[in-house]
């Protein structure tokens, strides 16, 4: 077996790391916001009642807050980021699920 050096081997492991984190399931998600019933109000691609999520991706892109922030928006609802048009409250989803969610948003909603 070829002998790697270190630092190539973690170097790999950053970037698989760095990948699992920006690129989230997007089967688990896509079944969670139909679950939650996020998909009434939002499409991939396209502005239903609420923004699509790839527009969100591209707001929020390069923002360090933006997890933080949209965690909280969702949960609690408000308005006035994209519209008058406000956002309700969404109490029912797990924070598990929330942050899978938000992460898969951001990530520009991958279809896998
Ligand atoms: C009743 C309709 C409705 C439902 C249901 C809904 N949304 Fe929204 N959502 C909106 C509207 C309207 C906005 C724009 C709010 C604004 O302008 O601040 C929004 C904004 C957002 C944003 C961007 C927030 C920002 O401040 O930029 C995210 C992320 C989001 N929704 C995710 C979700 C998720 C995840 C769910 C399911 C748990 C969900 N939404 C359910 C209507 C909805």
């Amino acid at each position: 077996m070829t002998k790697w050096p270190g630092s190539l081997f973690s170097l790999l492991l950053a970037a698989f790391a760095l990948t699992a984190h920006a690129a989230p399931d997007g089967a688990a998600a896509a079944s969670i916001v139909q679950k939650n019933n996020c998909l009434s109000c939002h499409a991939v691609d396209s502005q239903v009642v609420g923004p699509a999520y790839r527009e969100i991706a591209k707001k929020y892109r390069g923002d360090a807050t933006a997890p933080d922030k949209l965690f909280a928006k969702v949960r609690n609802g408000g308005a006035f980021v994209w519209g008058e048009v406000p956002m309700p409250p969404n109490p029912g989803i797990s924070d598990a699920d929330l942050h899978t969610v938000i992460a898969w948003i951001l990530a520009g909603a991958p279809d896998h």
